[in-house]
């Protein structure tokens, strides 16, 4: 399947014929992405189908045997690691469980990227300001002193979503954000992560096997089967497919 070639809008993450096996488990058979700016693309797939292993590809935290991968116009397999340090830093990630550190206070859990990352934001005095706009954007302006564990996990989801948007990355990466949650809470955050496109104007890849979460957030869907971007289009064109290896994504 050619990458859709949509000259109006910047592609601010290119993947071309991306494989990748372990043994002779072969995991990406030759996948293919575009992410444009300001795009909510969702990539749904089977539990084990490589959605995390190719998201971990995209970040460089897993060599791929062979393809092109290229994160707002750098060539990841190329970058030393000063230089992919410096391009994650433009990239929040929200991984499967991303756990918060059970032994600092919800401050100090926003203020662990900051200073990683301080060249970033200029060198900072206090951290107060900016650790409450990110708190205040998830609803959570509250709950800057307290500890994890007194938290909901939904609350908890929502404070590794600010601890995201601390460094005002450019493109967000969700493996999964729903997974584990309530319906009602996983509402709430897909309502959170939608805001948060909006008023920053982030460009967002959604990993999920989550139909509802698809249907709400998505503009553009891709359907990793095989290893391979095997469908792609709206979530309406998808769900009305008559191919039954599409059909069987939508049926309840
Ligand atoms: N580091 C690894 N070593 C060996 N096999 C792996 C590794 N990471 C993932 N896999 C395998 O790759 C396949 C896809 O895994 P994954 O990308 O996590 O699936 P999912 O689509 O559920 O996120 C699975 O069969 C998994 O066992
Ligand atoms: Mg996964």
């Amino acid at each position: 399947m050619e990458p859709i070639n949509d000259n109006s809008r910047k592609v601010v993450i290119r993947i071309e014929d991306l494989r990748k096996s372990f043994g002779s488990n072969h995991v990406l058979n030759g996948f293919n992405m575009v992410l444009h700016q300001g795009e909510n693309l969702v990539v749904m797939g089977k539990s084990g189908s490589g959605k995390s292993v190719m998201i971990k590809c995209l970040v460089g935290l897993i060599t791929p045997d062979s393809g092109y991968i290229e994160v707002m116009g750098k060539e990841i397999g190329t970058l030393n690691r000063q230089n992919l340090d410096e391009l994650r830093s433009d990239i929040g990630f929200l991984f499967q469980g991303s756990a918060l550190y059970d032994s600092m206070t919800v401050r100090e859990n926003l203020e662990f990227p900051m200073r990683r990352h301080k060249e970033k934001l200029g060198g900072f005095h206090d951290t107060t300001p900016l650790v409450l706009e990110a708190l205040e954007n998830v609803g959570l302006g509250h709950t800057m002193d307290l500890m994890p564990s007194k938290l909901s996990g939904g609350m908890k989801r929502r404070v590794a979503l600010a601890r995201t948007l601390i460094l005002k990355p450019k493109i967000i990466l969700y493996d999964e954000p729903t997974s584990g949650l309530d319906p009602i809470t996983a509402k709430e955050i897909i309502e959170l992560m939608r805001s948060i496109q909006k008023k920053y104007n982030t460009s967002s890849l959604i990993i999920t096997h989550d139909v509802d979460c698809a249907r709400v957030i998505s503009e553009r869907m891709i359907l990793l089967v095989d290893g391979i971007n095997y469908a792609d289009g709206t979530f309406s064109e998808l769900s009305s497919s008559s191919d039954p290896k599409v059909e069987a994504f939508f049926k309840k």
